[in-house]
């Protein structure tokens, strides 16, 4: 890979941070044959949780001195940074999830603490940026036409820091292109159609709907097809921005119903897998309306910035019993460990709810998991 002069000066840096950020960059690089370095316009970090990261990386984090060059928001942490307790996080969790908190402030970073990191800073088509976070990574990529690999917590963060990401993968357009041609016959949930295709499919998926999907709807199937397989973008014929760019593969598959997840007694609805927009609240809401207080305890995940917008409707929720968090979710809060079986609208969550939380973790769509927390 070509180094410029500033970048080589970088690598030899006499301060660790820089020289070692340098360095996971220009190792990334030539593994995946990339010619040169590009700037970014912005980084996305993942694996924000003390769950996540332990000791080890809390070390590591605080012994940073150089600070981001690029717009940087984070991930989701371990829990509510308000109402923790409630969540039942440990009073040890709380200060180490702070701790490291407090460290990537210092360089910093922007406490967004959510997955759904477009709903802040929306990068535009044709954006180059380093994201990890597998469902936003699918989602800028699919659905905004921005140019990001899936990358680690730790490649992001040297972008961060750096400003620039090797070129390779998804920023060079010609990767950009669909490998099978995915028929979904009837009306499947989107969130379904992703857990079961991203288990079966290597590369980028063109799917062929027989509706119009909104955009909630992509990110649904995108942070599903992104948790079972190995997926960093797809098209959706008619609607993705780059579905026409290229030719239509030749290799073809279908999707029908089938059973998906655990069947249990769920004692906890879990929804917020990524992180709700204000128009999910919105319809969420407006089912419950109808229904009055939910008999099984239900938990709702958005971020913050999400939150704060939709105050006032969330304060109504939150007096039915519905307890809607922020800054955290199901799958990387260790508060979900205390149920049995968690019913789930996401793939991404029935995928790692068992793998990470040890729970049983159940699927259904949306408005069904809402009827079922009220039964
Ligand atoms: Fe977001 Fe947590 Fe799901 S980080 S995509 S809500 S596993």
């Amino acid at each position: 890979m070509d180094l410029s002069r500033e970048e080589e000066k970088l690598l030899n840096s006499d301060d660790p941070t820089l020289a070692k950020c340098m360095e996971i960059l220009v190792a990334l690089g030539e593994i995946f044959e990339a010619d040169r370095l590009i700037p970014v316009t912005s980084a996305h970090v993942s694996g924000i949780s003390y769950g996540n990261i332990g000791e080890e990386g809390l070390e590591w984090l605080k012994g940073f001195r150089a600070k981001v060059k690029v717009r940087t928001t984070l991930n989701p942490a371990g829990m509510d940074l308000d109402r923790w307790r409630e969540m039942g996080i440990s009073e040890e969790f709380f200060r180490k999830q702070m701790e490291v908190l407090e460290a990537l402030k210092r360089i910093g970073a922007e406490l967004t603490l959510t997955c759904t990191p477009y709903y802040i800073n929306r990068p535009s088509f044709g954006e180059h940026v380093a994201w990890a976070e597998s469902s936003a990574v699918v989602y800028a990529n699919s659905v905004l036409g921005a140019r990001t690999n899936r990358e680690s917590g730790i490649s992001a963060l040297a972008s961060a820091i750096i400003g620039k990401t090797p070129r390779y993968g998804l920023h060079v357009k010609e990767n950009r292109a669909p490998t099978i041609l995915v028929r979904v016959r009837g009306d499947l949930d989107p969130s379904y159609v992703g857990y079961v295709v991203g288990g079966e499919v290597e590369g980028i998926p063109i799917f062929e709907f027989e509706r119009r999907l909104s955009d909630d709807e992509m990110k649904q199937l995108g942070a599903s097809l992104a948790s079972t397989g190995n997926v960093a973008m797809f098209h959706v014929k008619d609607q993705t921005p780059e579905w026409d760019d290229f030719e239509i593969p030749r290799e073809k598959m279908e999707v029908d119903g089938r059973d998906i997840g655990d069947e249990c007694d769920p004692d906890l609805v879990a929804l917020g897998c990524p992180h709700l927009s204000e128009r999910e609240i919105i319809f969420i809401a407006d089912i419950v309306e109808r229904l009055g207080r939910p008999k099984r305890e239900m938990w709702l995940f958005t971020s913050r910035h999400v939150w704060f917008r939709l105050k006032g409707l969330i304060e109504r929720l939150e007096r039915r019993g519905i307890r809607v968090f922020r800054d955290t979710c199901m799958v990387v809060s260790p508060a979900t460990e205390r149920f049995d079986c968690v019913l789930v609208n996401s793939g991404k969550a029935l995928t790692y709810l068992p793998k990470l939380r040890g729970v049983r973790a159940m699927f259904a769509p949306t408005r069904e998991c809402v009827r079922r927390a009220f039964e």
